[in-house]
């Protein structure tokens, strides 16, 4: 049987959610990675010390026995001082930035992308050395938002050239070219966005586990994300944007965006780099090497081994249905240790 060993996988973009849905959610992901980038988007947002350490708190008590570390970001507001981004440095590894409204629980975001007013503390992190992951997407046309908003990622990496600016999530040809542009733009990209396009999405019968944002793009989009990608570029990293949502609330009139990968991600990761016949040494800076030295952080040694062996998707975790629930997928996830 044919095997892959990752070392130390990495989710470098994951919504751990609260309550039930993350005693549910956190230990399908601390079984597999050794860490995680953790977003901030809870009801309400994470923008306080106490905040970050009471959620990083049930965050350890969800994930059980696993050895996981989970790295908190902090929602951005244009408010924040260097004093107290001072204060939390120890807590975070990074500030989100949301359009406001452009997302889930993201409406306490930013509203006006004026470098004045974002300078301070934009100039504070970046003194810090604070990165700053972005939700990408302005309120324009649903297949046109994230091209339209690379002209902002432009303009921020010009104004800030010693911050680190994540481009999260990136689903365009426009974002992947962007990134060789600047030397401090970089991105993460999901496992969904490398296989899926808006075709799976509203192509044949609407299917809500793949309705997420930015939505899925074109063929020519998802080439140029797999391009980057499968070539172990060293600005990009594997985040996987796993958003779980209840079942109630993807089924229904008013679909929530998120699609549910964390229990399947390495399998499909694995899955790809195996049928495009990529690097293996690529795959291991996709979902590590790079993000380590982007973030410069040393995670807890974790060696994954995946199995060329069919792994049948259950239907449903808790409340929440997975992407390709009941299908079979060609990688199951082996050895951890
Ligand atoms: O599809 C998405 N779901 N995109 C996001 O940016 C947020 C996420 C969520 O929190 O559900
Ligand atoms: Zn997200």
């Amino acid at each position: 049987m044919k095997t892959i060993t990752l070392n130390t996988p990495l989710d470098m973009h994951l919504h751990l959610r609260d309550n039930d849905m993350l005693q549910t959610v956190a230990p399908l992901t601390a079984k597999s990675f050794a860490a995680a980038l953790v977003m901030p988007n809870l009801v309400p947002p994470i923008t306080t010390k106490e905040q970050l350490k009471s959620y990083a708190q049930r965050i350890k008590i969800a994930q059980g026995e696993e050895d996981f570390e989970a790295h908190l970001t902090l929602f951005f507001q244009p408010t924040y001082t260097k004093e107290f981004l001072e204060e939390v440095r120890e807590d975070i590894i990074a500030l989100k930035l949301y359009p406001a409204g452009i997302t889930t629980n993201s409406d306490g975001g930013v509203s006006n992308f004026d470098i004045e007013e974002l300078r301070p503390t934009l100039s504070a992190m970046s003194e810090l050395g604070i990165p700053l992951c972005v939700h990408g997407e302005t309120n324009g046309f649903v297949m046109e938002r994230e091209a339209e908003f690379v002209s902002i990622y432009e303009q921020l990496a010009s104004a800030f050239p010693n911050l680190k600016i994540i481009m999260e999530h990136i689903t365009t040809k426009e974002s992947v070219e962007a990134l060789d542009k600047y030397p401090n733009l970089y991105a993460t990209i999901t496992i969904h966005h490398l296989l899926i396009t808006l075709d799976d999405v509203a192509g044949g019968m609407l299917q809500p586990h793949l309705f997420c944002k930015p939505i899925a793009k074109r063929p020519i989009d998802r080439e140029a994300l797999r391009r980057v990608a499968l070539s172990g570029h060293p600005k990009v990293m594997f985040g996987s944007d796993s958003a779980p949502h209840p079942q109630s609330a993807k089924e229904s009139c008013g679909c929530a965006a998120g699609v549910f990968t964390a229990p399947i991600a390495l399998q499909l990761l694995v899955e790809l780099f195996d049928k495009e016949g990529a690097d293996r040494e690529n795959l291991q800076k996709f979902i590590s090497d790079n993000a380590k030295n982007i973030y410069g952080i040393h995670p807890k040694e974790k060696r994954v081994t995946l199995e060329q062996k069919p792994f049948q998707v259950p239907p449903i975790y808790g409340n929440v249905v997975p992407m390709y629930a009941g299908e079979e997928i060609g990688w199951s996830i082996g050895l951890v240790e």
